[in-house]
């Protein structure tokens, strides 16, 4: 049994540990259920730890900080009625803000982490994990790739440099990354490499023809002649589906009309300092 404190439910049958594969990529086609996903493991991450398989929410006494970035402005960004300040993005120069900060307070996880002994974690601690959300990361890419004026190319480094940062020195600190675009490939999704290696989850969302399966996963593992409808996906997990198949899953959550009532509740305990040296005894 998977006793982990930082455990995402996919399905009823098997999940992710958010702690031990920080980085995620979601893909799939318009309308698979990306973001309704992003939604639900939002809920999980947010009120970590989940002991009772058969509820959504958790405990909540190790609750993970949220942060978003969304230029759809859709449902995700209306999680800024529920989070402090600092926390939600819908262009690029609130997207800056709002890396900027996450990336400070993962340098200041990692100077309270070396205090402690030496080879120490987030999660050999038991403090709670940060994360940050980027929905549509290929619009979002792309906006900050175009432009040519000083102040284009400035925000244009610091993204870049932003997202490297975080994505090499995420795992110890605790601090993940949950990137959502229709594309996830390696080679043509315009999702940097440091992003790519330390993906520990891969999920593809809804029907799609083989070699698009194929984009996402690469040549070396078994896709399942099993047919997708929206909500449902293929998972990769790092050490557990890498030599095999990618696993078939429909994701829990389905109750769209309680679903904010849900969030409410989840995002209760949101705080960007208290949690930074905080640990579960
Ligand atoms: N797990 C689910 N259970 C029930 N309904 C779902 C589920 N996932 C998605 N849906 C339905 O499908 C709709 C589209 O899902 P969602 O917005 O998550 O797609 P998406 O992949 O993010 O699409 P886009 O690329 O357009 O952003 C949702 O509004 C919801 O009605
Ligand atoms: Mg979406």
């Amino acid at each position: 049994m998977n006793t982990s404190l930082y455990k995402v439910a996919l399905s009823k049958s098997f999940s992710w540990d958010a702690a031990k594969q920080i980085n995620a990529l979601v893909g799939g086609t318009r309308g698979s259920g990306k973001s309704f996903f992003a939604l639900g493991a939002l809920v999980q991450l947010a009120s970590f730890p989940r002991f009772d398989e058969s509820k959504l929410l958790g405990i909540g006494t190790l609750p993970t900080p949220i942060f978003t970035i969304d230029f759809k402005n859709s449902d995700i960004a209306r999680l800024g009625e529920l989070l402090p300040k600092k926390r939600v993005a819908v262009n690029k120069k609130e997207a800056i803000a709002v890396l900027t900060h996450f990336d400070q307070l993962m340098h200041r996880r990692l100077k309270v982490i070396r205090d402690y002994s030496f080879g120490a974690t987030a999660s050999k601690l038991k403090m709670p994990l940060y994360y940050l959300i980027i929905d549509e990361w290929s619009a979002t890419n792309a906006a900050f790739m175009s432009g040519m004026t000083k102040a284009d190319k400035d925000l244009r480094y610091r993204w870049q440099a932003l997202i490297q940062d975080i994505s090499m020195l995420g795992r110890a600190a605790g601090f993940g990354l949950i990137v959502i675009s229709q594309q996830i490939s390696v080679t043509n999704s315009g999702i940097s490499s440091a992003v790519q290696e330390e993906a520990g989850l891969k999920l593809h969302f809804g029907d799609a023809e083989m070699s698009s399966y194929r984009l996402t996963f690469g040549n070396e593992v078994q896709i399942p002649d099993v047919q997708l409808n929206v909500g449902e996906a293929f998972a990769w997990i790092e050490g557990v589906t890498s030599s095999g198949y990618v696993i078939p899953f429909a994701a829990p959550y389905g109750d769209a009309a309680n679903i904010w009532n849900i969030l409410t509740q989840a995002l209760a305990s949101q705080d960007d300092d208290y949690y930074l040296d905080y640990r579960l005894r």
